[in-house]
């Protein structure tokens, strides 16, 4: 599998985590790419649930190293509380953490605008994570962004954020906004900063000796494809490219590089935050949620659920490349009889077999379901293929066949041993 791209192919939470987790033992290197602390990738180990929203997933495993790449957006007070509650659970970081001096910082003034924009549309909110990321996506857009190189250059740093707060809070206060304390902002961040200091390196540079060196990289994408600024439900999206593309850019590892695009699906659909979600089912969701699950990661929120949608799926394998699929959560539909999957779309009497691209017309798709059967029995301890249910394998084998690649992993349950691989 040598250097392997693994994205959400659905609309995040798709399991990302849990499965970066597994595949880490057979690679030197994880990169985070894209994205910053919107993500929350969940690895549950020994009993522990850890929850990774900048760090890469590889953490848990010693002797890998994680890398944080250029393309992501870095909130430096929270990485270091981050890496602070990992060190208390006994996780070591030291040399395992590399953090690129081209990533563009996350401010409080871009959480303050995220919130804001977001009351600004009232019902049309995006519903954001209120983490800053567009906003800060939209600094760096505009050239007008600050870096971690600048962080790691107090007295320049110190200059450019106080025109940036200057200009930040004429914009908070026209808005009747709260504002942002220079003052408070510059010794928080020169703070952080110098507890980074030591993981900050040119990760380009880094990567390219690493793989001469014969090194394997995975590359763990946040988000999800359809959460994509270009390929995603815009407006109802993130602010980075969340699709296979992302690792290149995001790393400065170029495309002929890369072995394998791994895409991550659930067995059902989620999605938090607003948009169309055309499978979107309330008996699902309301099982789901009695069952403790499906609960976001990063905000706490309910997931919105629905079933397993093959019109989506079958366009993220054409957007990413998707060479092999990992379908998790498969033991979410263990008691559900019968199942439903989305094989097309009826939008104003016509058939489609992609999804539109503009938003209002996504939301007005009708779903034309093909029903199965449920297999009503509990997967949680298969660790083989055929120590599944015939109905689940057949499940499976369908969801594979229509988004059109090739069955890798099979997850049946949170913990690293509950992973089916063929
Ligand atoms: P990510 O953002 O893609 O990494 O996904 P999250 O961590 O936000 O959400 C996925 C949730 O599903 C987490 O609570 C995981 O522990 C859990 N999970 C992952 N795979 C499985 C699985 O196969 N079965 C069950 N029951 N839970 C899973
Ligand atoms: P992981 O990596 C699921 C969603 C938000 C919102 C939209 C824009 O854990 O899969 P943002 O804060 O990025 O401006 O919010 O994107 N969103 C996610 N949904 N999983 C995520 O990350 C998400 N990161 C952002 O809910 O709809
Ligand atoms: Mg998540």
């Amino acid at each position: 599998m040598a250097n392997t791209i693994l994205i959400g192919a659905q609309w995040g939470d798709e399991g990302k985590g849990k499965i970066i987790d597994v595949l880490t033992a057979q690679r030197d290197i994880v990169v985070r790419s894209q994205g910053g602390n919107n993500a929350g990738h969940t690895v549950i180990h020994r009993g522990t649930t850890y929850i990774l929203h900048l760090i890469p997933s590889g953490i848990l495993r010693r002797g890998k190293v994680c890398v944080i790449g250029n393309g992501v957006v870095i909130d430096p007070v929270a990485l270091v509380a981050e890496i602070e509650g990992l060190r208390k659970l006994g996780i070591a970081i030291g040399k395992n953490l590399l953090i690129s001096d081209c990533a563009h910082l996350v401010l409080p003034y871009h959480r303050l605008l995220d919130e804001q924009r977001e009351l600004g549309k009232g019902r049309a909110k995006i519903g954001t994570t209120k983490r800053g990321i567009g906003p800060a996506y939209g600094d760096k857009a505009a050239r007008t962004g600050l870096r971690i190189s600048d962080l790691m250059q107090p007295a320049l740093f110190t200059k450019k954020l106080q025109a940036k707060v200057r200009e930040n809070n004429s914009i908070l206060q026209a808005l009747g906004a709260q504002t942002v304390s220079f003052a408070e902002v510059n010794d928080a961040y020169l703070k952080a900063g110098a507890t980074l200091r030591p993981f900050v390196v040119n990760t380009v540079v880094y990567l390219h000796r690493a793989l001469q060196r014969g090194k394997e990289i995975l590359f763990e994408g946040a988000q999800g494809t359809f959460l994509d600024i270009d390929h995603g439900t815009y407006p109802y999206v993130t602010s980075s490219n969340t699709t296979a593309g992302g690792a290149c850019t995001g790393s400065g590892v170029p495309p002929h590089r890369m072995d394998c695009v791994l895409g991550v699906m659930k067995a059902y659909t989620t999605r938090v935050g607003e948009g169309a979600l055309p499978t979107e089912d309330e008996d699902i969701a309301k099982m789901l949620h009695e069952m403790g699950r499906e609960f976001g990661t990063t905000t706490g929120r309910a997931r919105r659920c629905g079933w397993f949608d093959a019109v989506a799926s079958r366009y993220a394998a054409m957007i990413n490349g998707i060479d092999e699929l990992a379908i998790t959560n498969l033991d979410g539909l263990d008691a559900v009889d019968p199942i439903r999957i989305c094989v097309g779309y009826r939008l104003h009497g016509k058939h489609l077999d992609v999804p539109p691209s503009d938003a209002a017309q996504l939301d007005a798709c009708e779903p034309i379901y093909e029903e199965v059967r449920g297999w009503k029995t509990p997967t949680g301890a298969a660790r083989k293929f055929s120590d599944l249910p015939l109905r689940a394998r057949r499940y499976v084998r369908r969801l594979t066949e229509l988004t059109g690649a090739k069955l890798r992993i099979v997850s049946v349950g949170p913990a690293r041993a509950q992973t089916i691989t063929l």
